[in-house]
């Protein structure tokens, strides 16, 4: 091989990554679906090696049921423990991390990521699929996109409970993002 083609050569080896190294946002786009999917595949997959650090110490629990769900009203419930509380929303449109047939049911911690001011379900705007404006820096939050920051001041995305059905059940499962006023999350 000509000198210069070698060196080409090594110059794409270089640029293969040992190991996959992902941001927080970057993560949070993958979505529950493939985290969940990536869990599955195991071991052999640097991916699902980050899902299984998100994933894999949860508790499971059901936190309410498809039927009663409608697309103008979030339902406080607490998890992983009783004075963690989120919300569960059915939107409009389809979102990042959602189940159910339309892919549209999605549960948020209630702090914001900012300063952990309590964000209640009447900053819902189910037309928009938006909660906030946050009462103290009014940060509003895209629930289609992982909890995105869509204005405001806060930097972190709303941390996404993850969730499956069984049967008319909506099971939390675990938590996309860190709880404010937390160093790790609970698991229990
Ligand atoms: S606490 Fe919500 S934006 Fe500051």
């Amino acid at each position: 091989m000509a000198y210069t083609e070698q060196k080409k050569a090594e110059g794409k080896q270089k640029a293969q990554p040992t190991h996959l190294c992902l941001a927080r946002r970057q993560f949070l786009i993958m979505g529950a679906a493939s985290v969940v999917s990536l869990g599955v595949i195991g071991p052999r997959n640097a991916m699902g090696q980050v899902a299984e650090l998100v994933m894999g110490a949860w508790p499971k629990k059901v936190i309410g049921t498809v039927s009663e769900l409608e697309t103008a009203k979030a339902i406080e419930f607490s998890y992983p423990n009783d004075d963690i509380n989120n919300l569960l929303f059915m939107l409009s449109e389809e979102a990042g991390g959602g189940v159910g047939p339309d892919r549209n049911i999605v549960a948020f911690n209630s702090q914001c990521p900012h300063q952990g001011a309590y964000l209640d379900g009447s900053l819902f705007h189910s037309k928009h699929s938006l909660l906030g404006p946050c009462p103290l820096h009014l940060s509003t939050f895209d629930l289609t996109k992982y909890g995105m920051v869509s204005s405001g001041h806060a930097t972190a995305s709303l941390p996404q409970i993850t969730l499956e059905l069984d049967g008319d059940d909506i099971v939390a499962t675990g938590v996309m993002g860190l709880v404010y006023g937390y160093s790790q999350n609970p698991t229990s």
